[in-house]
């Protein structure tokens, strides 16, 4: 099941968001014990983060039953400004008091990008039991999309979109000259909801496109069709202008 729906700006975008993952969570919780949510990175989320620190959202979701995870991470340091870690720390986890243990950071900063993705392919398999050519089931993956049609750091073109079997890798991003370490499509597909959160007029092109665009025109982001999970659209009416 796929739905869109449409904020006026990025505050009740936020509101918004904090409502559908109280709901996720508190419902993963009643029935697993525990709540399992990969974090995007990037700038957008940062409004949602601060606003799940303040107390009176802080109390509504089980953050200790709660173990955090990343969509995909910069190959820098956890210190670093380009970290999505140190982003979702500072605005959110350091706030929460969550047992150290709940927190599974990508290893960023290891010199080797496939060390990281492999440390943390090694991560998933361990905390969800899972069997080989087995993909992990997240309650919830929070992802962003570029204008170029990116999530999470799979780019166009790039390798780790074509990925089928690791459910973590270190994908060249020849349009940044960088490494990422990014989950794959087969983990994001497998997830129980997957929440995209897009603001902002620039994005309103690669919205339109993806929404109302022809199907040659395939964007990563369009390649995010959970098999049996819910996708949710959060858009602001910038993003949603076109
Ligand atoms: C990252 C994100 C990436 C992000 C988009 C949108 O590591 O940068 O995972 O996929 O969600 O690039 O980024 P903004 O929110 O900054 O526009």
């Amino acid at each position: 099941m796929s739905e869109v729906k449409i904020y006026s700006d990025t505050a009740q975008l936020a509101q918004g968001a904090a409502n559908e993952i109280k709901r996720i969570a508190q419902s993963a919780v009643s029935q697993s014990q525990r709540f399992t949510i990969a974090l995007s990175g990037g700038s957008t989320p940062k409004t949602l983060y601060g606003l799940l620190a303040e107390e009176t959202w802080r109390a509504q979701i089980p953050w200790q039953q709660t173990h955090v995870f990343w969509g995909d991470e910069r190959h820098v340091s956890p210190s670093h400004l380009d970290s999505n870690f140190r982003m979702a720390n500072e605005a959110l986890l350091s706030k929460l008091g969550l047992p150290p243990g709940n927190i599974h950071r990508i290893t960023g900063e290891l010199a080797d990008p496939a060390s990281a993705a492999h440390e943390y392919e090694q991560e998933l398999k361990n905390f969800f039991n899972l069997s080989a050519n087995q993909a992990p089931r997240f309650d919830l993956i929070l992802l962003g999309i570029g204008a170029d049609g990116h999530t999470a750091s799979l780019f166009p073109g790039t390798a780790g979109l074509r990925e089928r079997e690791h459910l973590c890798v270190a994908n060249w991003v020849e349009q940044l000259s960088t490494w990422r370490i990014t989950l794959t499509l087969p983990v994001l597909n497998n997830a129980a909801n997957v929440m995209f959160l897009v603001t902002g007029a620039d994005k309103a092109h690669i919205v339109h496109s993806i929404v109302e665009g022809e199907e040659r025109e395939l964007y990563p982001a369009q390649l995010v069709q959970p098999t049996s999970g819910n996708l949710l659209w959060l858009l602001d009416s910038t993003a949603a202008s076109r």
